[in-house]
């Protein structure tokens, strides 16, 4: 597969790169950075130093992680870091592997500091400016600094940690014990922003008009003349994706739609309208249902079914520009978390799930690959389409995933199946809807279990499916917690789902956060 050259570059102007040592705060430290309107990007620890450098970063972090400095595997700060030439941020691990490389010396602390402490200054230090004499931060350690590398000052202490902050002005190092990316540290952002703006020097450049642009122009060197075909599933991301492209190539775009059988109901109908209307653009509908039903059949395994259904889409496009004469360019609406989750960055870290248009594409793909958002997170892709002027309630609608109903079918995917499921969904969307919580959650639909329980209608045993309903409040889809939903709500999804949909008798609702379970259940 060729990756075309314009989803991996940074932005004009330096920003922050990160190196992440496993911590599940990684993600927060680059959203944060970007709040403050710098660019900021996730790296590996084993990326090569040309491959950071080319993001023309003004600064260097180092996460958290979860291992000790003295475990065999203990991943290691780079050599090159160090002679980069800019200032370098130790957060937690970060700070430990810094020290211990520099000649300081971590150790046990003698009680496990996990959660809210009290630091106290004990000098100065840029990274701290401005900010009280003491301040409740978040801690989540095992080991500390135990003595500073030469050239280091302490900056802060704890009531454990006599190292909690550290810093070295003369090679502009610096390290903190706790996490400021998280929201329970008092002045946290303040802390990133001191090192971002007073440390880095970067500028506030990071804005979604920047990025339109800097992506048009992007686009168009690497297309040239070409025509670029654009994977439309009607959900935001291929939606902004393909304003976006639009705007680069005008009508050499060609946008397909493809209904592969795994959609919501009506939802076929309802995208082409809302693309047609709000993006201008001409959209060909491929229906393509029994096909993916044919290369599903007797797959069970949630990986197995993703792969299956990404490498299916690539077939279809390739079949549906085949009388279009030459297209040489495929542009997926790959988001930063899809990235992510799929190629693991964090470099001890598992793949979580293979997205359907990260990891199932086939290697002999026949197109290049152009994907605009990969660099973004949902809200920012929201705020992204409103710059385009796309209608807000497509905008707002919740994230759907590429395999569709497929990977909340759990066990082998039918008709028959399907359209039990379509109908509990249904519901669910409807009174979502109706009570006006559709716009307070992240996402709300239902699961079908392969899994009968009894029950019993009217004198009638019955012997059925049972549905899940799934609800989550969540910023960027990377964590979640269970939506807190009346209780009302609850029972009239339940009642009707088991009065009106045949083959399911009896509903229960999913009370798991991410982590440590996912939001889709495969
Ligand atoms: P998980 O289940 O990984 O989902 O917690 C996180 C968010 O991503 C959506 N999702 C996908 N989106 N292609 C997509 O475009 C996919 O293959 C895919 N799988 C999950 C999911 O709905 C949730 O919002």
């Amino acid at each position: 597969m060729a990756r075309a050259g314009n989803g991996g570059g940074g932005p004009e102007t330096g920003g922050i790169a990160i190196l992440d040592f496993g911590s599940q705060y990684t993600q927060l430290i680059a959203r944060r950075i970007r709040e403050t309107r710098v660019y900021s990007r996730i790296f590996p620890p084993t990326a090569a130093r040309a491959e950071v450098m080319d993001v023309r970063p003004s600064g260097l972090v180092l996460s958290g992680g979860p291992a000790s400095v003295y475990a065999p595997k203990a991943p290691q700060i780079p050599s090159w870091v160090f002679g980069a030439g800019i200032p370098v941020l130790g957060i937690c691990y970060g700070m430990q592997a810094m020290a211990h490389v520099l000649g300081g010396r971590v150790a046990r602390v003698a009680r496990r500091e996990y959660g809210p402490m009290v630091i106290r200054r004990t000098g100065r230090s840029p990274l701290l400016d401005g900010l009280p004499a003491s301040l409740r931060v978040w801690m989540s350690h095992g080991d500390s600094v135990s003595r500073l590398p030469r050239g280091f000052r302490r900056a802060a202490r704890s009531f454990n940690t006599p190292n909690a902050a550290m810093w070295d002005p003369s090679r502009r190092l610096f390290g903190v014990q706790f996490h400021p990316e998280v929201a329970h540290t008092e002045h946290g952002t303040r802390i990133l922003r001191n090192y971002v703006f007073r440390v880095c020097g970067c500028r506030p450049t990071w804005t979604m008009e920047a990025f339109a642009r800097e992506q048009v122009s992007r686009i168009r060197e690497t297309v040239g003349n070409g025509r670029v075909l654009c994977a439309i599933s009607g959900g935001v991301d291929s939606s902004v994706m393909a304003a976006l492209v639009a705007r680069a190539v005008g009508n050499r775009l060609v946008a397909v739609f493809v209904d592969n059988g795994l959609l919501r109901r009506d939802e076929g109908n309802r995208v082409m309208g809302i693309l047609r209307g709000g993006l201008g653009v001409k959209v060909r509908k491929v229906s393509a249902g029994p096909r993916f039903l044919k290369c599903l059949k007797g797959v069970t395994e949630p990986e197995k079914k993703r792969r299956r259904i990404g490498r299916e889409f690539i077939r279809v496009f390739e079949d549906a520009v085949r009388h279009l004469g030459k297209v040489e360019f495929l542009a997926q609406g790959t988001l930063y978390p899809d990235v992510i989750e799929s190629v693991s960055t964090r470099g001890p870290s598992a793949t979580i799930k293979t997205h359907h248009n990260v990891g199932g594409l086939p290697r002999d793909l026949k197109f290049r690959l152009i994907e605009p958002l990969r660099e973004l997170f949902k809200d920012e892709v929201r705020e992204l389409g409103l710059k385009l002027g796309l209608p807000r309630d497509l905008l707002w609608r919740h994230p759907f995933p590429g395999p569709g109903l497929a990977v909340r079918l759990l066990g082998p995917v039918t008709e028959e199946r399907l359209a039990i499921l379509r109908q509990a969904d249904a519901i669910v969307i409807d009174e979502f809807k109706r009570t006006g919580w559709y716009g307070k959650v992240w996402q709300a639909f239902a699961v079908l279990l392969p899994v009968r329980s009894v029950g019993v209608m009217g004198d009638e045993r019955t012997y059925a499916n049972a549905a899940i309903i799934r609800a989550v409040e969540s910023r960027d889809g990377m964590t979640a917690d269970w939506a807190r939903l009346p209780a009302d709500l609850l029972s009239r999804i339940s009642t009707r789902i088991i009065n009106e949909v045949k083959g399911v008798n009896r509903v229960a609702y999913d009370i798991s956060s991410k982590p440590p379970s996912t939001i889709e259940w495969e």
